[in-house]
């Protein structure tokens, strides 16, 4: 592409008004972003970042950079609505000290040893859904197999009955789709009756659970209900909204990481033929196994990170990349685009599964990073493996369709047949 194009596109960039061709491949359009304009003003005067290191400075300076969006949320969704309420009280977007309190509750039950106590399960799990797909002969990538995964695992963490969880994803989607840059009246409206009916069910859940405590060690909504310790218990409205939020957190993030993953391959044939014999010879050898996966899957992140986009608000003037911000300049980190950044990644655009000291930002970094990462690691590592060494030639039947969404990456449908 000739530069003056290049230059053109990096200086019309705006996140609210992005082209129809940009959901299926936005890379070029980082590309032109990092090269020409890596830290461009947008129209509405935030700010859009495309290099890693200045992601990494961003992510590391949490006192000068808050995640608190009271200031950015309350005209995006109007005082009083549900999604305010939501998207401000859970832990991701909040600042120390609510942060620090929410957060040390959920990693208490997020340990190594409690996820690896998840292993059996969700080995069990997949095989399940894999029996299904080889008796039909295939199905679709996302609805039976990616999205069926996290609501099990998700659900499980909180302790919410089988018989409940069919609900969940919709209001995952409806609630998370709200962050969109961009929001119709239809998807502003459908997540704030999400927010509602999350919340609705979720005080009889905690009802419950008050009068039938779990496990505190492996599960999340005892451990959230009962605090550490005196008078680090949080309010109900703090426990109701957290809990939306890690289901909301492990679900489509998951699916997307898993679906991703699978058309990714359709598209690289000759990594996919590698892993695929790798995975072969080593066969029967769990911890080969892992090791093959663990690099696959951290690479997977990267390639297609399912969460291409966080934020964050200046609190005094400073600068970043070269650029002088002004105290309250938003921020939009393009993780995305600096998980291809070459200054960091060889062949940043090339799927390179057997990849090491891939450092890439797909979990975020610094206070907020992704307190699931583990969780999602072992699923992607246990679901595309698994996948992989029982159906190492499926194959697209049809066109996957994109979710269309800028800030979460993936799929709706992938139809696939593995005869
Ligand atoms: C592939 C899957 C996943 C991806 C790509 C992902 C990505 C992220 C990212 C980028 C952040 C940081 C947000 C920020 O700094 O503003 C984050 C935070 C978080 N994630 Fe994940 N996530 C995934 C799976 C999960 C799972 C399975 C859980 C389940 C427990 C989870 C729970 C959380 C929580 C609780 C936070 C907030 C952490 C904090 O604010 O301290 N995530 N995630």
């Amino acid at each position: 592409m000739p530069a003056a194009r290049a230059i053109e596109i990096a200086s019309g960039f705006d996140l609210r008004a992005l082209p129809a061709d940009f959901y299926a491949n936005p890379y070029p359009v980082y590309a032109h972003l990092r090269e020409h304009e890596p830290v461009k003003r947008m129209p509405d005067g935030s700010l859009f970042l495309t290099r890693y290191d200045d992601l990494v400075a961003v992510y590391r300076d949490a006192q000068r950079f808050s995640s608190d969006k009271k200031v950015e949320f309350t005209p995006k969704y109007g005082a009083g609505s549900p999604l305010l309420a939501h998207h401000t009280t859970s832990l991701v977007f909040n600042d120390p000290p609510l942060h620090t309190r929410v957060r040390k509750l959920i990693m208490g039950a997020l340990t190594r040893r409690a996820i690896s106590d998840m292993e059996p399960g969700l080995v069990q799990l997949v095989d399940r859904l894999l029996d299904g797909i080889e008796a039909k002969g295939g199905g679709d990538l996302i609805e039976d197999f990616a999205s069926a995964i996290p609501v099990e695992i998700i659900g499980n963490l909180l302790g919410v009955p089988h018989a409940d969880r069919a609900p969940l994803r919709g209001w995952s989607l409806a609630i998370l789709g709200a962050l969109e840059p961009k929001l119709s009246a239809q998807q502003e409206a459908l997540g704030n009756r999400s927010v509602e009916e999350f919340v609705l069910y979720l005080k009889g859940l905690v009802a419950d659970r008050r009068k039938h405590p779990g496990d505190p060690e492996h599960d999340v909504l005892t451990r959230l209900i009962q605090g550490e310790a005196a008078g680090e218990q949080l309010s109900e409205a703090e426990l109701l909204q957290n809990c939306i939020f890690i289901l909301n957190a492990g679900h489509e993030t998951t699916t997307n990481l898993i679906g991703n993953a699978l058309v990714a391959l359709q598209e690289w044939p000759q990594q996919r033929q590698a892993l695929c014999a790798s995975l072969k010879a080593h066969a029967g050898d769990t911890a080969a196994t892992e090791v093959l996966m663990t690099l696959a899957v951290d690479e997977f992140l990267r390639f297609e990170s399912s969460n291409q986009l966080g934020n964050r608000r200046a609190l005094a003037p400073c600068d970043v990349g070269g650029v002088a911000l002004e105290a309250g300049a938003l921020v939009t980190l393009c993780i995305g685009a600096a998980n291809r950044d070459p200054a960091q990644f060889a062949d940043a655009d090339q799927l390179l599964l057997t990849r090491e000291n891939n450092r890439h930002l797909a979990f975020g970094f610094g206070i907020h990073q992704c307190a699931g990462l583990s969780l999602a690691r072992l699923e992607g590592r246990i679901a595309i493996g698994r996948f992989l060494t029982r159906f190492a030639d499926y194959r697209l039947t049809a066109p996957p369709v994109r979710g269309g969404r800028a800030r979460f990456r993936g799929f709706l449908h992938a139809p696939f047949s593995v005869a």
